[in-house]
């Protein structure tokens, strides 16, 4: 079980902000829930959650607290989701959420392997939310003989745009929440105007 510091923490003050205007859709996935401090407040919202989470014996535990509820535990790496064991299909999830397990993955290639999974399972018109610590010395000190990894806020919005992720929200503040859109695929539309940069080039002019 998360503390209750933690659990109010992460329910009362980043998944509120987190969700502020998604829609979260029926389907969501967790990446990394651990002891499921957002699993227990995401739940409710949703009509399905899964939960990927590779430490074994944390994803025992949550397997027992909530067997018989909507939420399903898989044992497993949240950059490989179509591995055998998870084999989550493209455009599976409404949402995806990450809280506070990014850092825990331990290269940047890894960490861009998530987000590309992420994109990857979710529908178009999905979203990718969550939060994570940012870099600090107390939280260095705090991992000391664990894995510290954090997202650098800037460069992770650059990070989210190139594996395809739109209307992207940042939120710096004591730590960082986010929300990315995997947008519906864009509508071409030509609008004549009466400079050349309105015309259509040579080769595609309607034939008289
Ligand atoms: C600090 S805990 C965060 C737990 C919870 N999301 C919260 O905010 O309270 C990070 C969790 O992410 C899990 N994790 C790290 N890398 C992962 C990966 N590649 N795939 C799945 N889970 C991962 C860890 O095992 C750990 O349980």
């Amino acid at each position: 079980m998360p503390s209750r510091q933690w659990a109010a923490h992460i329910q009362d003050e980043v998944l509120p902000q987190a969700t502020a205007g998604v829609e979260l859709g029926a389907d969501l996935l967790e990446l990394g829930p651990g002891p499921g401090a957002a699993t227990d407040w995401l739940r409710h919202r949703v009509r399905r959650l899964v939960v990927v989470e590779q430490e074994e014996e944390a994803a025992a535990r949550l397997a027992d607290r909530y067997a018989g509820t909507n939420v399903e535990v898989a044992c497993g790496d949240a950059a490989a989701l179509g591995n055998p064991g998870l084999g989550y299909p493209d455009a599976s999830f409404d949402t995806v959420v990450t809280c506070t397990m990014l850092h825990h993955v331990p290269t940047r290639a890894a960490q861009d392997q998530v987000l590309a999974e992420a994109f990857r399972v979710l529908r178009p018109g999905g979203v990718f939310l969550g939060s994570d610590s940012l870099p600090s010395d107390g939280l260095h000190h705090f991992h000391v003989g664990d894995t510290y990894n954090p997202v650098e806020p800037a460069a992770f919005l650059t990070r989210l745009q190139t594996v395809g992720f739109a209307a992207i929200t940042l939120r710096v503040g004591p730590n960082l929440i986010f929300t990315a859109r995997k947008e519906s695929a864009p509508s071409l539309t030509v609008t004549p105007t009466s400079g050349s940069c309105g015309k259509l080039p040579p080769e595609d002019q309607p034939r008289r």
